[in-house]
């Protein structure tokens, strides 16, 4: 499925993205036994999440992850880990098993082997919902980052840190392989800004300069002004 859907209303893209998602979910429960959904942080899916929660899902087979994270402790309100925790690993959906990508250490190369092997054990993603930031940046795949060619090659690590000028501090991503290879994906976005980048997206000529493009044709995007 791809295509781009314009909801009324924020209230109904959140609660829209969350039916769809919960469908897809289903869907993989029934086939597989489990499911794997990586979800974004930021500013944007914390009322997505709230939907999400109360689905009616055999949450205990579902695998949780996110798409990206900051490399911060769960204590800072930067962390991507901690929204996850307060807004979607509750009610039905406290019972889902968590991956993480963050561990506790100086740097994200020293935890970087642990958090990609525990990856690579839930892969391929059967729903992959992605925000993007107005500089057409997906998951932590940003227009300028340092390992920008390395996250897009067809090779890549499941996981790759990334450090960026428009990124307060060092993240850690799943990179365009594993993204790409999600049984569904998704692009949640709202307001005027998210949708013009998302336009300009489609009109870059290499996914280094809008790595968004990397999923745009596959997605399907989820828009409310
Ligand atoms: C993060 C994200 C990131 C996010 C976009 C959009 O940690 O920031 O996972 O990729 O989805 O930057 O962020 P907003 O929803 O805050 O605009």
């Amino acid at each position: 499925m791809s295509g781009f859907t314009k909801y009324d209303s924020r209230a109904d893209l959140f609660k829209g993205l969350a039916d769809v998602v919960e469908a897809q979910l289903r869907a993989a429960l029934t086939q597989n036994g489990r499911a794997t959904l990586a979800v974004p942080g930021g500013t944007t899916p914390a009322p997505f999440f709230e939907h999400l929660r109360h689905a009616d899902l055999d949450w205990a087979n579902v695998t949780v992850l996110l798409t990206d994270e900051r490399f911060v402790p769960e204590t800072s309100d930067r962390s991507n880990t901690r929204l996850l925790r307060e807004n979607l690993l509750q009610d039905r959906a406290s019972k889902a098993v968590l991956v993480p990508l963050y561990q506790p250490a100086d740097t994200p190369e020293d935890v970087l082997t642990n958090l990609q092997s525990g990856v690579s054990a839930v892969l391929p993603l059967d729903v992959c919902v992605l925000g993007m930031g107005a500089d057409m940046h997906t998951a932590s795949i940003f227009p300028e980052a340092d390992l920008l060619a390395e996250a897009l090659a067809d090779d890549a690590p499941v996981v790759l840190p990334m450090r960026a000028p428009n990124a307060p501090e060092p993240r850690l991503t799943l990179t365009a392989p594993v993204l790409r290879g999600a049984g569904n994906v998704h692009i949640l976005i709202a307001g005027a800004e998210k949708q013009a980048a998302f336009d300009q997206a489609w009109a870059a000529k290499t996914f280094m300069e809008a790595p968004i493009k990397i999923v745009q044709e596959q997605a399907q995007t989820h828009y409310a002004d």
